[in-house]
């Protein structure tokens, strides 16, 4: 038995592309003491991957060359040497881009609570990332308006479903008039703004008639600056990605900070992994509102581990419509 795997081969000058990954046929390892043997089901393809393919410093390590690509799996343990985790038991794991892994660091999750994808998505990383970025440095209060970029995505979907459900104003920024849609229509923004279909603007000052309390901004670069430039007086600006800038070798540089000084604005950047202690807060209020079907979610599903590189070159050209998954 071979267990195929992804390495990284060279790192991406710009965007990526396959030449950047090496697929392995490599043994399947053996668990070690206190570790368990994972056959891996469900791969999370994420736009923090990009980050780790690059050797720039940081909030954590890039992968080497030649080592497997990171990512967070749904596995199910096929041999276990953990004291506490049993052969049968379904594990959310670290183990990247790979059929089969061994770790310590499984953890145990819930099979009957919501389909095993969602431990990737909606009730899983960036769940939380929407939760604790918006609660916690948003801090939304009834009434006020909450704008959120990628709003079709994993992240900004569920922001600005939990900004409706705690009362406010929600106002989504996306690609294309389909997802402009489906965040209105389906999921129950307030708006949605194509920043594909033309200058934002004036769609932007339509949408926000009282201005910006809360801007949660995964995409950075000019959707960023002009948001600044709609904020009201001590709004609270999340910096949770600025997926517009990963592939591109010029970082963009932001015009409008002085409107930070004048509205006396709070800008503070948001890494999930900060509150891994309250995980199980988000996890109970997450999964309380999927069970009442008060949160709504879709994912783009990526079929087969060969096909993981596609996936994520899709994902990092918002090809993706929803939650970005290669089912193993
Ligand atoms: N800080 C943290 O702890 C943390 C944790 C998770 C995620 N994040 C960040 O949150 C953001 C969203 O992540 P996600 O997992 O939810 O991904 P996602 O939104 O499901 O997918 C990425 C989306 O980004 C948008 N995009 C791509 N290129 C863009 C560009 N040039 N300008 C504007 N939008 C662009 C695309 O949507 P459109 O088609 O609408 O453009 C694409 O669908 C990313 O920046 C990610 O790095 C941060």
């Amino acid at each position: 038995m071979t267990n195929p795997r992804w390495v990284l081969a060279s790192r991406p000058l710009g965007p990526v592309s396959e030449a950047n990954f090496r697929l392995e046929q490599a043994p399947v390892p053996k668990p070690g003491d206190g570790e368990v043997l994972v056959r891996n089901l469900w791969l999370s393809l994420d736009p923090y991957m990009r980050g780790r393919m690059s050797d720039a410093k940081s909030y954590a390590k890039g992968v080497d060359i030649g080592e497997v690509m990171v990512g967070q799996t749904i596995g199910e343990v096929v041999e276990s040497r953990h004291p506490s985790l049993r052969m049968g038991d379904t594990v959310l794991t670290p183990l990247g881009w790979q059929l089969y892994g061994t770790t310590r660091e499984a953890t145990k999750v819930d099979k009957s609570r919501a389909p095993l994808s969602y431990y990737l998505g909606l009730i899983g990383m960036p769940g939380m990332t929407a939760y604790f970025g918006l609660k916690e440095i948003g801090q939304p209060k009834t009434g006020e308006t909450v704008v959120v970029s990628a709003a079709s995505g994993a992240v900004g979907s569920v922001v600005g479903q939990l900004a409706k459900l705690w009362g406010c104003r929600a106002v989504g920024i996306a690609g294309g008039r389909e997802k402009c849609d489906y965040v209105k229509n389906e999921l129950g923004f307030d708006a949605c703004l194509d920043y594909k279909a033309g200058a934002l603007r004036e769609p932007m000052k339509e949408a926000c008639p009282k201005g910006i309390d809360v801007y949660f901004d995964n995409v950075g670069g000019e959707i960023f600056d002009l948001a600044l430039t709609r904020m009201n007086l001590f709004g609270r600006i999340v910096v949770c990605g600025t997926i517009s800038d990963y592939n591109s070798t010029e970082p963009y540089r932001v015009r409008n900070m002085r409107a930070v000084l004048v509205n006396r604005l709070r800008l503070q950047g948001m890494i999930v992994y900060d509150w891994k202690d309250r995980y199980g807060e988000a996890l109970k209020a997450l999964g309380g509102y999927v069970a009442e079907g008060r949160l709504k979610y879709r994912e783009s599903v990526v079929q087969g581990l060969e096909n993981a590189p596609r996936g994520l070159m899709d994902l990092l050209n918002g090809k993706n419509f929803g939650k970005q998954l290669v089912k193993l």
